[in-house]
């Protein structure tokens, strides 16, 4: 079959995509799959390259862009283009390339919006392509951290406090739109954690410690979505658990614990990919958390209608609940990435993740 593994695009988690690409080019198999690579620049151009391991550019990993790609050879990522020949064809803005409908399955690599949000998902349904991971809903409910957490509560799974302020609300009466944080805050206490409701790897995410912080929070998330989100802190370990589509429908894998950086006001970005915090795995639980965290995550699994895999994460709390923070339904896929690190443990290697993923796309 031929795969189409498409990375990059236009999110703020462009760089993670890119990293993540190199490793699956890296690591699918040639014998059976005929690859083509294609990278989304940031302004939305799509970049088709010629997929030779001789001709890989290595960028540099602390900005890996798929614009870079034909300039930078420096760094750590190994991606399919030639700095020398740049042999590169960029489609115009927005427009998707004519090879997209000419391949068996489309493995979009892709994080946050315009790719793991139902919008890229929505194109390859038009198309008639198959492709890895969850479908149009799916994915729109796993972009949106309001209406994950609304789809999750309907479905009897525990979530966290939270308050959504949208972007009308914040435009018409903004002291009043203030005033509903403070007063969450009130009832929740401080600190407050404010996000932009659609993004993703921590970005745009500040921890509120008091009121001083509150405007700065609130600003940074609306730059990258007007609707944000508020939620009170939860005191507990950090436990994720991986969840992969078999033949006979979604397993769990062994579950992780992302323990709290102490340099880190919390798991933000530069824990999760410049630092690279390690995680545990598998966590040390009781053989009883385990089984229920399990449980839980292929409960998020179905309960959004999810596809071939996802990353839930979850807080245990101090009273011993686990309460679910999010899923990602296309979750970091580096190497180091906890998803593939606890399929490792589970004894499913990063390259029989891989086929497993493009298989179950093509069922
Ligand atoms: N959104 C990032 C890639 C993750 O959750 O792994
Ligand atoms: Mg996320």
């Amino acid at each position: 079959p031929r795969v189409a593994v498409v990375f990059g695009g236009r999110s703020s988690e462009h760089g993670i995509s890119v990293v993540t690409a190199g490793a699956v080019l890296k690591a699918i198999d040639r014998t059976k799959y005929d690859v083509l690579p294609i990278g989304i620049t940031q302004d939305g151009r799509w970049a088709l390259t010629a997929d030779e391991p001789e001709r890989m550019a290595i960028v540099d990993r602390r900005q890996p862009s798929v614009d870079l790609l034909a300039e930078s050879d420096e760094g750590g990522v190994i991606l399919p283009v030639d700095p020398a020949n740049r042999e590169v064809v960029y489609s115009e803005p927005g427009s998707v390339p004519k090879a997209l409908g000419e391949v068996d399955v489309v493995f979009p690599v892709l994080h946050g919006p315009y790719g793991e949000d139902g919008t890229l998902q929505g194109l390859l349904e038009l198309s008639g392509v198959p492709y890895v991971g969850s479908g149009v809903l799916a994915s729109a409910v796993g972009q949106d951290k309001e209406y994950m957490k609304r789809v999750f509560t309907s479905f009897g799974l525990k979530v966290g406090p939270y308050l959504v302020i949208r972007p009308r609300e914040w435009q018409q009466d903004e002291p009043a739109a203030r005033k509903k944080i403070v007063d969450f805050a009130g009832e929740h206490g401080w600190p407050l954690f404010v996000k932009p409701a659609r993004a993703g790897s921590s970005i745009g995410i500040t921890k509120a410690d008091d009121l001083s912080g509150l405007d700065e929070a609130i600003a940074e998330a609306q730059r990258h979505d007007p609707k944000i989100l508020v939620e009170a802190a939860l005191r507990g370990r950090e436990i994720e658990c991986g969840v992969l589509e078999f033949e006979d429908g979604p397993r769990a894998s062994v579950p992780a614990e992302i323990p709290s950086p102490e340099e880190h006001a919390y798991y933000d970005f530069e824990a999760k990919y410049i630092d690279s915090t390690p995680g545990i795995v598998p966590a040390p639980l009781t053989p009883e958390e385990t089984a229920q965290v399990q449980r839980l995550a292929v409960d998020a699994f179905e309960a959004a209608s999810c596809e071939g895999l996802v990353r839930a994460d979850f807080f245990l709390t101090e009273d011993g609940e686990f309460v679910i923070n999010e899923i990602n339904t296309m979750p970091g896929f580096t190497p180091i990435s906890m998803y593939p690190k606890m399929w490792q443990e589970s004894g499913v290697s990063y390259p029989e993740l891989v086929d497993r993923l493009v298989q179950a796309a093509l069922r």
